[in-house]
């Protein structure tokens, strides 16, 4: 099959900030970059050569945006599979649709986890109160109960602590399913993003790890040694995972990391992840690059990274009291990205920074000071 080259026009469903990064290292490498979203203004549509604004559930636009591309991806988990589906009878979609069903739903993704045999914390599935019950016995408490759909940032979840608890909950059974999850005592969360090319190459940026503030991500570090002995666990687990699925494209997993060093399976985000914007700056080719060379079916590029690095997250809390005091932030040494999204909202993702330095606790004190003088 011959790579599509600089030139083609790569169609991106979903216009969040992870299109708008793609957009801006495919325009670099000389692509076109068509946007397919129910959103106008969005973070992506900015840079976008052509954008189509409509539901997901327009044939005649899907067929439009598909005559436009020369491959499809995504940036977005809550994409209908039929939108998808109806885009590959036309265009290549990277990764499948499959690989999308399969993550974009929390117990497909467990059933399909544990079907490999990868560790994983106990779960079950509940719909209903009784279910809960019978499944909160089994599992033990503290647990975390989460919809099976259309989760993120921690949305749908609620911590069970007792049975109590769970009587509480009375307005959440309206037919959805959720997943039961034993709460793991975890040390540490850390992620591995990678990509697998048309071949079948598979490339990995190492653990990155992640500290989350009410169940937001708020940091991340990396660098080339970082928990070097569970990043080979991490990278034998993830190549199963993507190899399963015959995955072409960049995918993200997250794991819990147990006191004894070992691995729990969280979940897999079927796209580019918040902790690998760092790979931006820190590496050869960043997580977007490689995306793009996976999905057009070019070489992968190299994960080596040039430095230690983190990442803060700039959530829209930032923007009160009063606006972000940007002069401050940039009197430190530090990248800042923006998304370009007009109205800042509690908890909603706007922007992010990332520091280089010598080691990554290093990088760390350099993000979270600098990003405390935003409000001096
Ligand atoms: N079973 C669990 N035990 C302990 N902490 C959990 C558990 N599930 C989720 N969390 C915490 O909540 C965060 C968000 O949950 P996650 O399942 O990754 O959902 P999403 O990222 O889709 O919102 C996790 O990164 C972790 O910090
Ligand atoms: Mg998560």
């Amino acid at each position: 099959m011959s790579p599509i080259n600089p030139g083609s026009t790569i169609g991106i469903v979903g216009s969040g900030q992870l299109g708008r990064m793609l957009a801006a290292a495919a325009q670099r490498m000389g692509y076109r970059v068509a946007v397919y979203s129910p959103e106008s203004e969005a973070p992506a549509s900015a840079l976008a050569d052509y954008n189509y604004v409509a539901p997901y559930e327009s044939r005649e636009d899907l067929q439009d945006f598909a005559q436009k591309s020369d491959v499809v991806t995504f940036e977005f988990e809550n994409i209908p599979r039929t939108a998808l589906d109806l885009l590959s009878a036309a265009v290549p979609v990277r990764p499948s649709p499959e690989a999308l069903y399969t993550f974009q739903h929390r117990l497909r993704e467990k059933l399909f986890l544990k079907s490999l045999g990868l560790a994983l914390p106990r779960f079950a599935e509940v719909a209903n109160r009784d279910q809960l019950l019978a499944a909160l016995k089994e599992i033990g408490a503290p647990a975390v109960l989460k919809t099976a759909g259309f989760g993120y940032d921690g949305k749908g979840q609620y911590k069970i602590k007792s049975l109590q608890d769970a009587d509480s909950l009375k307005e959440i059974w309206n037919g959805q399913t959720y997943v039961l999850e034993e709460f793991v005592d975890f040390e540490r969360e850390v992620s591995m993003v990678a990509a697998r090319g048309l071949k079948g190459e598979f490339a990995h940026y190492g653990l990155i790890e992640n500290h989350h503030t009410s169940h937001i991500l708020d940091y991340s570090l990396a660098g080339a040694h970082l928990h070097e002995q569970a990043a080979k666990q991490a990278a034998k687990m993830t190549r199963a995972i993507f190899e399963a699925l015959n995955v072409c494209g960049v995918m993200c997993v997250e794991f819990f990391m147990r006191k004894d060093g070992t691995l729990l399976v969280n979940e897999v985000a079927p796209r580019t992840h918040n902790s690998g914007h760092l790979t931006i700056e820190a590496c050869v080719t960043s997580q977007f690059e490689q995306q793009l060379r996976a999905v057009c079916g070019l070489p992968m590029g190299s994960t080596s990274y040039v430095s230690s690095a983190a990442m803060a997250n700039l959530l829209g809390d930032l923007w009160e009291p009063q606006p972000p005091r940007w002069d401050r932030l940039l009197e430190h040494n530090v990248a800042l990205h923006l998304y370009g999204k007009s109205a800042a909202r509690k908890g909603r993702k706007m922007g992010h920074i990332t520091a280089l330095a010598g080691d990554p606790h290093s990088a760390r004190e350099a993000v979270i000071s600098a990003r405390s003088a935003l409000h001096p």
